[in-house]
């Protein structure tokens, strides 16, 4: 690991996930956790403040040592158990359905093999389980869109490898879960980097929906 990834970064996402529009989100999504409950890529710990008081116990997976040391230092005082998780979300170290609710937020564009990440919170989550996400992810507009190719390279590295052009909700429908809620918009900030997806997705109890629910609302 280099200097960047090791020093700064760390530091770096700590202070640009603070931002208000991405308080915004953590304020409307994460209160809707409950029972036990999986965050993958838990960064810095962001989202500790938001967990309401339906969850019972909360498991914290996070593969970088340093944001993993900068979240211990928000985790005292929670109202339930926290376990930090020092694992990839490709293998979680959980059992199959063993968990109510699983938050994912500014993680799917991080990690390096997200349909494989999602296979296995599909194995931990109940059937009647649920998926809260928050996503950046490539835009609607072919103009965005070129932009978001053509800076991806480069905003992986400097990002820690994020990327600016997964289609978050393709790639959750595909990897067997129902979308139930999904808004989609440009929140305030640079188009190639802020459109953002979030919502509700459950287990497809049929083969890997590659649509949406009719009922679903969509904003874009
Ligand atoms: C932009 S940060 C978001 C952090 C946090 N979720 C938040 O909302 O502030 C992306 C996170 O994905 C994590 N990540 C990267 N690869 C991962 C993997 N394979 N499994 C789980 N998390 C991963 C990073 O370590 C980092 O914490």
């Amino acid at each position: 690991m280099n200097w960047y990834d090791r020093w700064i970064l760390p530091r770096l996402i700590d202070l640009s996930m603070r931002n208000r529009e991405a308080r915004r989100y953590r304020e409307r999504m994460i209160p809707q956790a409950a029972g036990r409950v999986l965050e993958i890529g838990f960064g810095s710990g962001l989202n500790l403040p938001f967990y309401g008081a339906h969850v019972e116990h909360l498991f914290a997976l996070e593969p970088s040592r340093d944001l993993r040391r900068i979240a211990g230092r928000r985790v005292g005082g929670a109202p339930f158990a926290i376990e930090l998780l020092d694992r990839s979300a490709e293998d979680i170290p959980l059992e199959r359905a063993s968990v109510d609710t699983v938050v994912t937020t500014w993680t799917l564009c991080t990690i390096p093999h997200a349909a494989r990440a999602l296979a296995e919170v599909k194995r931990v989550l109940t059937p009647a389980g649920t998926l809260l996400f928050v996503e950046h992810g490539l835009a609607p507009d072919a103009r965005v869109q070129r932009w978001q190719h053509r800076l991806n390279p480069l905003w992986n590295r400097i990002g820690g490898g994020c990327n600016l052009n997964r289609k978050i909700d393709e790639i959750i429908a595909g990897s067997g879960f129902r979308l139930a809620e999904l808004h989609m918009e440009y929140v305030r900030g640079l188009k190639p980097l802020s459109f953002t997806y979030s919502g509700r997705a459950q287990l497809a109890i049929d083969p890997p929906a590659t649509r949406l629910d009719p009922g679903v609302e969509s904003r874009v």
